[in-house]
């Protein structure tokens, strides 16, 4: 065995001491100096030629070639497929459905191998759910180890193309004396479950969980690492939940996937716009569809309002689904460009669904639906309200118009309001577009 060495680690700055000292020496922090444990073999330096600096034009160019999960809405987030080797991070919060969406994407991977290790759940529980969830795959390998040395061991052992290791703050490394979930932990293990993974060509996803302000728990040095970080999003009680990606070395960061959380698991949704709109009473005041971009899709949503007298001397604003911000400027903006004396009503608006938008090209649908339910007049059927509104009043351009406007004709919302300048020679099938310059000029077609 190789003999062990003690050094302090400094977790402010990186840098280690033969002794600890109350005092980093280097960048000065106080109680940052960690005991650990290095192996003296582990100092030596191998050289090899494998990585010896070569001139780019020397490199071949090899198309990288994808491993379909054969999950239509999480290959599109990925780009395609896994790629060999590469590390992703999954985070969300609690109960949000990492777990089972992890297990239902080694589900169909039928022809390569997988390692589930799981450190927050007994082998009994995973089986629990798989059997809830109609697993198939009797093959996938389960594992409730965490400690890091010995799934690395697996790793080199075992050979797998797949590993997941749910999660990540509950692996520790034997060589350091931290808890686990401690950010030096967190550190220390994905560093070298990365490495390991890049090594062996191994596909790894770390699962990971969120604190309280949305940040994946840990070090932020985890997300720079990873060669992707994906966030499954939506509330438990939602019935949906949208999969993002906000880094992806191998893809864009443009597409979303969206499920519906079931009881047999997570369910791809092929057709978003129908789901949103399932339950939709259109001729009842205050409610308009919008039409946002999720990625290159677009997608219908029902946006309602609740404009109503307030009984006490301080008029509620609540908003679902929008920045409180937006909604008290689009009211300021109703109040000074269109007369809409608001200030005594209580104001509530809602994304249906639970979906949390911050596109601006809701903001004509959001003005809308807040007018339609203050005159108590219900907006003209079959229509759908598209563009950004300016402080001014004035109704300006958003991208993807020709995609937005051909969605909604294809659900049948003929009439469709845009911003003028989007107007100009626009022409789609079966859609009756009418541009519009200000909230004065929209009003004065819809009321
Ligand atoms: N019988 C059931 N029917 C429908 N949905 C269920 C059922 N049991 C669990 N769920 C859903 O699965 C979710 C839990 O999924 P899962 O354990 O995969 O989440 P997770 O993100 O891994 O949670 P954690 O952060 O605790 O690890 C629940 O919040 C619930 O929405
Ligand atoms: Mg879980």
């Amino acid at each position: 065995m190789a003999k062990e060495k003690i050094v302090y680690y400094c977790t402010e700055c990186g840098t280690t001491h033969p002794r600890w000292s109350g005092k980093c020496p280097d960048c000065g922090a106080w109680n940052s100096m960690e005991e650990r444990k290095v192996s003296k073999k582990s100092q030596k330096i191998k050289i090899t030629n494998k990585n010896q600096p070569r001139p780019l034009k020397d490199s071949q160019h090899k198309k990288i070639k994808r491993i379909t999960t054969y999950n239509q809405e999480f290959d599109r987030v990925l780009g395609g497929g896994f790629v060999r080797g590469s590390v992703l991070l999954l985070g969300g919060e609690p109960g949000v459905g990492k777990s089972t969406l992890m297990l239902q994407v080694m589900d169909k991977i039928t022809d390569k191998k997988c390692i589930y290790f799981s450190g927050e759940e007994s082998e009994e529980q995973i089986r629990m759910r798989a059997q809830r969830v109609g697993i198939q795959n009797g093959e996938i390998l389960l594992s409730c180890e965490n400690s890091l040395e010995k799934i690395m061991h697996y790793m080199d052992k075992m050979n797998p193309d797949i590993i997941v290791v749910d999660s990540i703050q509950t692996i520790y490394s034997e060589q350091i004396n931290n808890i686990p979930g401690s950010i030096t932990q967190v550190k220390e293990c994905s560093g070298q479950l990365t490495r390991k993974a890049k090594e062996v060509g191994c596909i790894t996803v770390f699962v990971g969980h969120i604190t309280k302000s949305g940040n994946i728990a840990g070090p932020k040095v985890m997300e720079h690492l990873v060669d992707s970080v994906l966030y499954l999003e939506g509330g438990e009680n939602d019935l949906y939940r949208v999969l993002r990606s906000i880094k992806n070395r191998f893809g864009s960061t443009n597409e979303v996937g969206i499920f519906s959380m079931e009881e047999k698991g997570l369910k791809s949704v092929k057709n978003p716009s129908s789901f949103f709109l399932s339950e939709r009473k259109a001729e009842v005041p205050g409610t308009a569809i919008a039409v946002s971009m999720e990625g290159t899709r677009p997608l219908l949503i029902e946006i309602q309002a609740l404009v109503t007298n307030s009984s006490y001397g301080n008029p509620q604003r609540t908003a679902h689904g929008i920045g409180y911000k937006r909604l008290a400027m689009l009211v300021a903006v109703l109040e000074k460009r269109a007369g809409y004396q608001m200030g005594t009503q209580d104001i509530f608006v809602n994304i249906v669904g639970g979906m949390k938008i911050d596109e601006t090209a809701l903001n004509l649908s959001l003005v809308a639906a807040m007018a339609s339910s203050f005159r108590d007049v219900s907006l003209p059927a079959d229509s759908a309200f598209i563009g950004e509104v300016g402080l001014v009043g004035e109704v300006r351009s958003v991208p993807f118009i020709k995609q937005r406007v051909q969605e909604a004709a294809k659900f049948g919302y003929e009439n469709i309001f845009i911003p003028g300048r989007n107007a100009d020679n626009l022409n789609v099938n079966n859609a009756n577009i009418t541009g519009v310059h200000s909230i004065e000029h929209f009003f004065s077609l819809v009321f």
